[in-house]
């Protein structure tokens, strides 16, 4: 197993590219299941999750040719149309190939995800959801078995809560199935919204991209389609603040500073500067240092739980306290002891941790127990007085492509090791 060793305390510097977004990316991938013509994705990033999303698709019957840059999904020859228990365990978004095999093929049987780290996760939503479209859903030996012989048809659903996995898997369901869907309280996350214009550019017609309710008329076949993956805004999230916990300065590119609107107001009224740049933005670290602040997750476009370990790292060492609470997941604060170890004091009570910034951290040795998780240790790391060495780095290596690369082209020193 790998793990990363980073000796603190050396500002950032310089120009990151962020990559293309895994959590569009795999959504994306799923979507190709919904057509007999070729998908071709581009700005895909490789990611370990990726790869597992192509095993999955292959397995499926999906023909993947990745080359130049573009990878190209041709599901014309699905012959199968169960998803094992164990890819489905290794990476819950594989749930996300139920919808389009049960709506271009009448049938399928996935597995269900079972808990994980970060809470228990269950896919209710997106069962209830197919239900609506007239699929017939059995629970059986721990696989969901959805089955509409003769197609899905419209329907209304409104979202008790909102979803991202829900909403994208019911959006590509509802492209084949006769009639008109309506889906209200629909996750809004700029993943979704590249989903639903990929899905266009494939012939789907969906009214309402980027709202809270999607109008989708069914068609009867989707189209081949060229699509480039959306920049990751959590990525760019986390390296924005690497920059401020090293007082650095760096240039992201390759991200749309709309995406982060509510994690800029959060950077900006800790301290930070932030700029927009021809294909992404600046951020610096002001001249008053850094500012604790309260920060709550929330649906897009409140500020994203995929950030809040990481804002958590950055209040650490913030001058004053911050609250931070958790509001999507109800157990994604397990980063709070691995920090602790490195001197962090955080308290949690229910939902929300009050963080007591102190003058600094010491670097030791950690384990990542989730993929936010290890980037927030990162971060801590890069501030830390000494050597931080962060175990079960496969995590990371779920999400973020290339970090060491990035973060030592910026002045880092960080290095991946054999434990
Ligand atoms: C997506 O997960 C992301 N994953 C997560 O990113 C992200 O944290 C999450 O959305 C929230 O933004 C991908 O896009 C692949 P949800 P998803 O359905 O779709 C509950 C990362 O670090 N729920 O919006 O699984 C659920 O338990 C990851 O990159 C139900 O109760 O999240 C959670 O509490 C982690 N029943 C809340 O809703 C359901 O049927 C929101 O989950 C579905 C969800």
């Amino acid at each position: 197993m790998d793990q990363i060793v980073i000796e603190g305390g050396n500002r950032l510097s310089g120009k990151i590219p962020v990559s293309g977004a895994k959590n569009a990316a795999l959504p994306l991938m799923a979507a190709c299941l919904l057509s007999d013509k070729p998908l071709t994705l581009t700005n895909l990033p490789q990611l370990a999750d990726i790869s597992t999303m192509s095993q999955l698709l292959e397995q499926h019957g999906v023909q993947i040719d990745a080359s130049n840059g573009a990878a190209v999904f041709d599901a014309a020859d699905v012959d199968n149309t169960v998803a094992p228990y164990d890819l489905v365990r290794r990476m819950r978004a594989s749930v996300l190939v139920l919808g389009p095999l049960v709506a271009r093929f009448g049938e399928a049987k996935v597995s269900l995800p079972g808990g994980c780290a970060i809470g228990t996760r269950p896919v209710d939503l997106h069962i209830q959801g197919l239900e609506h479209l007239g699929a017939e859903i059995d629970l059986d030996g721990g696989y969901v078995t959805a089955s509409a012989p003769n197609g899905l048809t419209g329907g209304k659903f409104i979202f008790p809560f909102v979803s991202v996995g829900a909403t994208e898997n019911l959006m590509m369901a509802a492209t084949l199935a006769k009639g008109e869907t309506v889906l209200s309280n629909v996750a809004r996350e700029p993943e979704v919204t590249d989903l639903a214009e990929c899905l266009v550019a494939m012939g789907s017609k969906i009214d309402g991209i980027g709202s809270d309710t999607l109008a989708i008329q069914g068609v009867d076949t989707l189209n081949s389609a060229e699509h480039s993956v959306v920049g990751d805004r959590i990525e760019a999230g986390t390296y924005a603040m690497a920059a401020a916990i090293t007082d650095g300065d760096v240039e992201l590119a390759g991200v749309k500073a709309e995406h982060l609107d509510a994690v800029f107001r959060a950077l900006a009224d800790a301290g930070l500067e932030i700029g927009k740049t021809y294909d992404g933005v600046s951020v610096r670290l002001g001249k008053g240092g850094l500012k604790g602040v309260d920060v709550m997750t929330e649906p897009f476009p409140g500020f994203p739980t995929d950030l809040q370990a990481q804002i958590m790292a950055l209040m650490s060492v913030a001058d004053g306290a911050a609250m931070i609470t958790e509001t999507i997941f109800e157990n994604r604060f397990m980063h709070v002891p691995e920090l602790a170890r490195m001197g962090a004091n955080v308290n949690v009570h229910g939902a929300s941790a009050l963080v007591r910034g102190v003058d600094r951290l010491t670097g030791a040795e950690v384990m990542a127990t989730d993929l936010r998780a290890s980037s927030s240790l990162i971060l801590a790391a890069l501030a830390a007085m000494g050597e931080t060495v962060v175990r079960r780095v496969y995590h990371l290596d779920r999400g973020y492509e290339r970090i060491e690369e990035k973060l030592a082209a910026c002045g880092a020193v960080i290095r991946r090791e054999k434990e």
